[in-house]
């Protein structure tokens, strides 16, 4: 397989000396001019190493570092800067940014070639960043009683952090028993969760998830639930701690649609968890099960910032009033979903998640959870390359803000 090298400079001439060097070493290059186009394609294309000026006309070197550091799919990527600042405080901070080496214009073309080597060399034999374990969003979607909306909140809301984040988001199915995920994203059942049961957990790696995730248009893989709910019974709760672990590797977000039990497998998704989106419908079966929920939660010592209440208004007709429902629970809900049209609860039926149609209000407001529930880091740094889901929702907010200014 080529190795890939991603080679950013303003300067024409340092690009043509690096290049020409590099591709009569049989390297295949990409070569950027600037730091939007760098992101672009180090998102598009996968990387074996990068090699970074500092000063560009846009989004300068550090910067590049740091995006992709915080980027799973891109932090294991070496990066070399290879820039004009030769003084220690610019050397310090590009190692603080995430630089793995630094090297200094004027440069020998042989030094370079050589660093580039042992770099390679490096990351081809050692595992994946640890660092980046620690910085999946797993959020869990969960309900003690059926057939009220987990399925269509989790599917919809892995779409939605796809759309406005770009890279893969994986939607693990831990329904095994009956878990349809795969059919609401009308993708082709290939391979499921059984696939994984049937081999011990410790022999389970990234490579693996990705060939049994199956892959949705809109950024998702999708870990199915099995064809048949005999095969549940090979997936063990240390296949479901394994997965969840490596999924750290390879995607940003996880998000569960969790079954409505406390089998071993519910609770270690739940117990390994960012987040618990707890979902009731406006009826009393349903209030009692969130209930049941949250003294559990509260026995297991969940801290109560994990758990969020949302009300789902999965029926048309009168139902419990929201004050009613936080005062049995004794505890405020996050979000109130409304009731959605039905020709758009079939949407999600004929396998095209309502999220994805766009121009609904109902999309909008998916959209804007999707955004709502996304990790803080995500937030807190407008994208150098927004995607079109985060222009709409970022719009919305804006619209939103001026209005509020207006009353
Ligand atoms: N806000 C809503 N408005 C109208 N219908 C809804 C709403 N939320 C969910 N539904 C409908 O309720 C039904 C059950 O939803 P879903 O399958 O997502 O629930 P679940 O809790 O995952 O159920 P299961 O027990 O089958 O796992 C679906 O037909 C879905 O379209
Ligand atoms: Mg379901």
């Amino acid at each position: 397989m080529a190795t890939l090298i991603l080679i950013v400079d303003d300067n024409k001439i340092t690009r043509n000396i690096v290049s020409s060097a590099f591709v009569s070493d049989g390297y295949e290059l990409f070569i950027a001019e600037n730091g939007k186009e760098a992101l672009e394609i180090a998102s598009r294309v996968q990387l074996n190493l990068a090699i970074l000026d500092i000063g560009l006309p846009d989004i300068d070197g550090y910067q590049i570092c740091k995006t992709m550091r915080s980027d799973p799919r891109l932090a294991n990527i070496p990066i070399i800067m290879l820039t004009g600042y030769t003084d220690i405080d610019n050397r310090l901070k590009a190692f603080a940014a995430g630089a793995d080496d630094y090297i200094m214009k004027p440069f020998q073309m042989e030094e370079l070639r050589a660093r580039v080597k042992v770099h390679l060399l490096r990351a081809a034999s050692s595992p994946p960043h640890p660092k980046t374990k620690a910085r999946t969003h797993r959020i869990a979607v969960f309900s003690l009683r059926g057939g009220i909306g987990v399925s269509t909140l989790a599917v919809n809301l892995a779409v939605g952090l796809a759309q406005l984040w770009e890279p893969p988001t994986l939607l693990a199915d831990l329904a095994f028993v009956n878990g349809q995920d795969a059919l609401m994203l009308d993708v082709k059942l290939r391979n499921t969760w059984a696939d994984l049961g049937k081999i011990p957990p410790e022999e389970i790696d990234s490579e693996l998830i990705e060939r049994v995730a199956l892959r949705h248009a809109s950024g998702v893989d999708v870990l199915a639930a099995p064809r048949r709910s005999e095969e549940s019974e090979l997936i063990k709760e240390r296949h479901v701690r394994r997965v969840i672990e490596l999924a750290a590797t390879q995607y940003k977000y996880l998000v569960m649609d969790l079954p409505h039990d406390f089998s071993p497998t519910t609770l270690a998704a739940l117990e390994m968890a960012d987040v618990i989106l707890l979902l009731c419908a406006p009826d009393l079966a349903s209030v009692r099960c969130a209930s049941n929920a949250l003294n559990l939660f509260k026995d297991l010592g969940y801290p109560d910032e994990k758990i969020q209440l949302i009300l789902n208004w999965n029926i048309s007709a009168n139902g419990l009033a929201r004050k009613e429902i936080e005062k049995v629970l004794q505890k405020s809900l996050t979000v109130v979903i409304p009731h959605l049209p039905d020709s758009l609860v079939m949407a999600i039926t004929m396998g095209k998640p309502i999220i994805l149609d766009v121009e609904k209000p109902e999309a909008a407001l998916l959209e804007d959870l999707s955004y709502f529930w996304s990790k803080k880091e995500d937030k807190n740094i407008e994208p150098v390359a927004p995607t079109p889901a985060w222009q709409r929702v970022s719009e919305r907010a804006k619209r939103r803000q001026q209005e509020q200014n207006k009353s």
